[in-house]
């Protein structure tokens, strides 16, 4: 994987901290994990929006998307998950160097390979929220009908039923997915930016729009 011994990194003199001044923001990976149909595209597309009300420059990457493109070549292998997670991990490290709040929304359903996303962002970058549905819950819901598919046997390798998932240990925000309406849950991680003081307006503010 490692071909490219004769490259060498080059240095530009706008830094991060440059574009992120221009922008008016503290740039972040903001990083949903859970299982499928727990929620992360919805909370993480709800979250966006938020912070675009709010003239935050944002880009959100999601699961479901970046396999149309960027990973259509990969499976559901544990290697290919990994791959999937080092890609976009990667794709978001940039971002996050242009400057943006970035979102991503993706099983991940590995301690290690999120751990690598980590390491590659500046201390205090990577937000890891934790979107904890039952999976009794994710089969009821099931918007695709691939948990189905996957008790019949018709898909192998499918988290949650034939494929693990790795709950995080210390998450920054740990939603309660069964519990929590949409709109909470928005609410708890704004809460959480607000509190590593990478938003600006104070908790009035946020709290007024409930
Ligand atoms: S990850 O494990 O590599 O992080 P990712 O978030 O990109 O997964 O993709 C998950 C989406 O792919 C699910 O929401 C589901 O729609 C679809 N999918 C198809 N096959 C599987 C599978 N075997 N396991 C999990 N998700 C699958």
């Amino acid at each position: 994987m490692h071909k490219q011994n004769n490259v060498v990194w080059h240095s530009h003199r706008a830094e991060q901290s440059s574009r992120a001044k221009q922008k008016g923001q503290k740039p972040l990976l903001i990083w949903f994990t859970g299982l499928s149909a727990s929620g992360k595209s919805t909370l993480a597309g709800a979250l966006e929006q938020s912070l675009v009300e709010r003239n935050y420059h944002t880009y959100l990457l999601d699961g479901d998307n970046v396999r149309h493109g960027l990973c259509q070549d990969l499976g559901f292998s544990d290697q290919d998950r990994a791959e999937n997670i080092r890609r976009v991990g990667e794709v978001a490290r940039l971002m996050v160097d242009a400057g943006l709040i970035t979102l991503a929304a993706f099983i991940s359903p590995f301690r290690a390979d999120r751990q690598t996303v980590r390491d590659l962002l500046p201390e205090g970058q990577f937000v890891e929220v934790f979107v904890d549905a039952s999976v009794e819950l994710c089969q009821q819901r099931d918007p695709k009908g691939l948990y189905a598919k996957a008790l019949r046997g018709e898909i192998k390798d499918y988290t949650g039923v034939d494929s693990p998932y790795e709950k995080p240990q210390s998450p920054e925000v740990h939603i309660d997915a069964n519990r929590l309406s949409v709109a909470e849950s928005v609410q708890q991680i704004l809460f959480y930016l607000h509190e590593i003081k990478a938003l600006h307006g104070g908790y009035q503010f946020l709290s007024q729009d409930g």
